[in-house]
């Protein structure tokens, strides 16, 4: 065993049902790692939609207060309990539970997936969520065949960079949706084969079999009407607040559907080894650049009580939460 980090530890809490909602605490002294358990410093957390949603009281899974957010994020083996065989100190890891705000985790090493060494840290923390959830989306919810195409909104999210990439990989085309021409811009490097700026969906960019929506509302009913007959809608964001519908004369006359996507619901559904070859397959698009995310923003984490404003205003890629041992 190694020694433990500098003590005390800090985390982040969700305290109050209401705005400012967040606190930063002092924990520790941090107990050593128990048997099959392991101390992870954490390096940098990921902050998502999703975890703005659980700060705010809106999201599927509702922990009681006080709890520590924190979906993903990424760190480094700092010492091994006795029984722990499949991480060593020094490793890089990604936590697989809840509550990665934090300068520390003492976690049991199932609860943990090993890294390749010289992976960029802040693609990493964002390797988990958004890259497998692009993937699964494209592979298993319809049959797709190189050259089909797949339309998405919201592409300039860090979902929308992966599914672009992905795409691309697997020989589909990608019809790639933006509200603003700042964020075209952002994307545009990428090359998706239509970047379509805006509410409307020029012609050039219909006949998608797949439609991927991370919006709600009127704009999930503007790509069920962009798709061809028979063609799928899956709604898996809800970023406009608005609950998904489609046209009645796209449902009834062209047989058009919606159906929902949860990541954490699907890997429930799948064999494990088929959850890890989807994790061995993204972990080499990311070595080969691939699959990534824009960096907007690390924010350290004396300051994550800033983060629902900060992450509701005009940003350019994802903010990431840094600990004091990330330098
Ligand atoms: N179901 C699942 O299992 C699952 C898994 C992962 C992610 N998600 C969802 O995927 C979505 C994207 O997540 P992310 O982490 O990739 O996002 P992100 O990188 O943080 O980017 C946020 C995106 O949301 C857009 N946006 C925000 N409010 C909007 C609105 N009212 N109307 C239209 N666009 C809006 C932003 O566009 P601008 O730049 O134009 O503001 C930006 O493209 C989220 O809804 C998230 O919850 C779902």
């Amino acid at each position: 065993m190694t020694p433990s980090t500098p003590r005390p530890s800090r985390v982040v809490k969700v305290v109050s049902e209401t705005a400012p909602w967040l606190a930063v605490e002092e924990i520790g002294p941090l107990p050593e790692p128990g048997e099959g358990q392991v101390h992870v410093e954490m390096l940098l957390a990921a902050v998502h939609p999703a975890n703005i949603l659980q700060i705010r009281g809106q999201y599927g899974d509702q922990p009681a207060l006080p709890y520590v957010p924190g979906f993903e994020g990424v760190g480094r083996v700092a010492a091994c309990g006795p029984g722990v065989t499949r991480v060593q100190p020094g490793q890089m890891v990604l936590p697989l539970v809840q509550g990665t705000w934090a300068d520390d985790m003492i976690l049991s090493e199932k609860a943990l997936m090993p890294v390749a060494e010289g992976t960029d840290p802040a693609q990493a923390a964002l390797f988990k969520a958004n890259p497998a959830t692009a993937l699964v989306m494209l592979t298993r919810m319809t049959s797709l065949e190189p050259g089909d195409a797949v339309i998405f909104n919201a592409a300039n999210s860090s979902v929308g960079q992966n599914l672009i990439g992905i795409c691309r990989a697997l020989g589909l085309k990608s019809f790639a949706q933006v509200r603003s021409a700042s964020a075209a811009e952002a994307i545009q490097g990428l090359n998706p084969d239509v970047l379509i700026i805006g509410d409307e969906i020029p012609a050039e960019a219909t006949g998608a079999k797949l439609a991927l929506d991370a919006i709600g509302g009127a704009a999930t009913e503007r790509l069920g009407g962009s798709l061809t007959e028979g063609g799928i809608v899956v709604t898996y964001g809800l970023l406009s607040g608005e609950a998904p519908r489609l046209a009645a004369k796209d449902v009834v006359f062209r047989g058009v559907t919606l159906r929902g996507f949860w990541l954490a619901q699907e890997f429930g559904r799948m064999a494990p080894a088929d959850v890890r070859a989807i994790f061995a397959q993204l972990s080499d698009w990311l070595a080969k650049g691939v699959i990534g995310s824009r960096i907007a923003q690390i924010l350290p984490l004396e300051r994550a009580a800033e983060l629902p404003d900060l992450h509701d205003a005009a940003r350019d890629g994802k903010i990431l939460l840094s600990t004091r041992h990330y330098c």
